[in-house]
């Protein structure tokens, strides 16, 4: 291992990881076309330097991705903290929608399927993926809290819920980490899902810490700058109007890269991690790329430190970002809470 990054821990009693993780869903779906053998060396390029927690859901590609991360946990089992997902499925006649599903005889059904397709026999850290609100929220840890005693799961997670949803199941199971949103662009869970997930002594493990690639500059309007089927095209900040207007906001954020001679996304990354502490509680952004060399720029992100008066200079723009994160905000916390 070279210059590794530092660790911390998710939750009380949870695994102990490099302090940023690796998405790893754009492998398999939803951002286009995937070169596996990138995909490959950005996963073992991401290991060489400290990154331990690798993020996955039985979603991503309807199974495709756990499949195709399998033989690099298999090789490095010991090294690495397998996160997945259970609860959302996409309807075979119909990619655009989304079915979500957290009663008992489907986690059961769910669990066994991830567990056979990563060819484990424990989960590190698996997570509800989605609320089903027809489902009590106790109901559906009570079966995860089950899954911990036999042995087939170490530790829970929770992927977009409120602040009571979280407090609720805390009191059922303790909760390693919940994984939200939250960047430059997504701020929504910090009046209300950080502050519990503080007190309660619960990781946040942000997702989409890039906007979905936005912030890095790559893109400006999905409807037209990405191909047909990604599932960016559907977001409504990423399309028309919307993203000509939010494409202005990245102005600060070069500001502040180039008085740090770091990359857009870099600033995008150190600003997430800065959150820990302006917070006080552990934050695991967990960036997806399918480059070796992005998995570096990423990882070298974590050594940015970013002044007061940078940090007050990007604090406007999450407020001015034009249309949702969601077409349907329902599908986010911060649409029920
Ligand atoms: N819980 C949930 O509901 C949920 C929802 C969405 C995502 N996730 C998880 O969170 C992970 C990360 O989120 P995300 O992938 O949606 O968004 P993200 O990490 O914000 O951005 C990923 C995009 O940024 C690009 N990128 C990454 N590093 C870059 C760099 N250094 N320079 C330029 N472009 C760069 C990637 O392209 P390349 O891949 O081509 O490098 C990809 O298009 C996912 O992989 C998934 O595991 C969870």
């Amino acid at each position: 291992m070279t210059d590794s990054i530092p660790t911390v821990r998710l939750g009380e009693d949870g695994p102990q990881v490099g302090v940023q993780g690796l998405g790893c869903m754009g492998m398999s779906f939803g951002y286009g076309p995937a070169d596996a053998e990138a995909s490959r060396a950005t996963l073992e390029r991401a290991l060489e330097l400290g990154v331990t927690l690798y993020d996955t859901a039985d979603m991503y590609g309807s199974g495709e991705n756990e499949r195709f991360l399998a033989p690099f946990f298999k090789a490095h089992r010991d090294e690495v903290v397998i996160a997945t997902k259970f609860a959302l499925s996409i309807p075979p006649d119909d990619p655009t929608k989304r079915i979500i599903r957290n009663d008992p005889p489907y986690i059961r059904q769910a669990v066994e399927a991830s567990l056979q397709r990563l060819e484990v026999d424990v989960i590190d850290l698996y997570y509800m993926h989605r609320r089903d609100v027809n489902v009590p929220i106790e109901e559906t840890v009570g079966t995860m809290a089950e899954l911990v005693r036999e042995g087939k799961v170490k530790h829970l997670g929770l992927s977009e819920v409120t602040a009571d949803e979280l407090r609720a199941a805390q009191a059922v199971h303790p909760i390693a980490a919940v994984q939200s949103e939250w960047s430059l662009f997504s701020r929504d869970i910090e009046p209300k899902v950080v502050p519990a997930a503080r007190e309660l002594g619960v990781a946040l493990v942000p997702y989409s810490p890039l906007g979905r690639g936005f912030l890095t500059g790559g893109f400006v309007r999905a409807d037209q700058d990405l191909t047909e089927g990604d599932t960016r095209r559907m977001i409504p900040r990423f399309t028309g109007d919307n993203a000509e207007a939010n494409a202005a906001l990245l102005e600060p954020v070069r500001a502040v890269a180039q008085a740090h001679g770091a990359s857009l996304g870099q600033i995008a990354l150190a600003w997430v991690q800065q959150r820990a502490a302006v917070h006080g509680l552990p934050v695991v952004p967990i960036p997806g790329t399918r480059k070796p060399t992005r998995v570096e720029e990423n990882v070298a992100a974590t050594r940015i430190t970013l002044t007061e008066e940078e940090l007050a200079l990007l604090e406007p723009i999450a407020g001015q970002v034009a249309g949702n994160r969601y077409a349907d905000m329902s599908f986010a916390s911060a649409g029920r809470e």
